[in-house]
């Protein structure tokens, strides 16, 4: 499944670490790309500076037009999610979202504008509890994934985790570019 992330809004400056949180789960949980509007351009130099440490190549796209973005995604029949603690709960949809093929998740910041539960084919709930589009996300692409996610190999890395019990033990392997 291809999962891309639009995060919409966000409360300028307060939000600057949340919105690289955003953008760093959704690299680490599998989606290949971020939609982003109304962001300090700075995450765009950190995800680079993650990609090139840890490899992949997750991209991040700033957007004026948030809605096109939406259009554009369903006019290629990509299924749009919209986390909402209003929605339908997580554990009666998961097995619905599991079977689709490509995604566009959208997340918010803040009041997020009332046609996008309209334009979403999911309105989905992670518990019925306000919490936060990070903990909403990572929730999210886990169920969908069923833990798959964290087995994936990132392309080209510059330093691998070598897994241990105790301690860390890192590769630093040869760049192949
Ligand atoms: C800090 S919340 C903003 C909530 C805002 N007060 C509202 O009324 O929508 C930011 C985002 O986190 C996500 N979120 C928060 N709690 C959630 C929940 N229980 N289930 C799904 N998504 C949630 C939503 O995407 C929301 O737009």
């Amino acid at each position: 499944m291809n999962f891309e992330i639009l995060r919409i809004g966000q409360r300028l400056v307060r939000d600057d670490r949340v919105t690289t949180h955003v953008a760093l789960v959704s690299r680490a949980f599998g989606a290949s790309k971020i939609y982003m509007n109304e962001v300090n351009p700075e995450i765009k130099d950190t995800l680079e500076k993650i990609n090139s440490t840890w490899g992949g190549d997750f991209e991040i796209e700033f957007v004026d037009d948030w809605k096109k973005v939406i259009k554009e995604k369903k006019a290629k029949s990509v299924k749009i999610i919209h986390l909402t603690m209003y929605g339908e709960n997580i554990n009666d949809v998961e097995s619905k979202l599991q079977k689709e093929d490509k995604v566009l998740i959208i997340v918010g910041a803040k009041k997020v504008p009332r046609e996008i539960y309209d334009m979403a084919d999911y309105n989905v709930a992670v518990g019925h509890q306000p919490h936060s589009e990070i903990s909403s996300l990572a929730v999210v692409l886990d169920r969908i994934q069923k833990g798959n996610q964290f087995l994936a190999k990132y392309e080209n890395p510059g330093r691998r985790i070598i897994p241990t019990k105790n301690g860390k033990n890192v590769v630093i392997n040869e760049r192949m570019d």
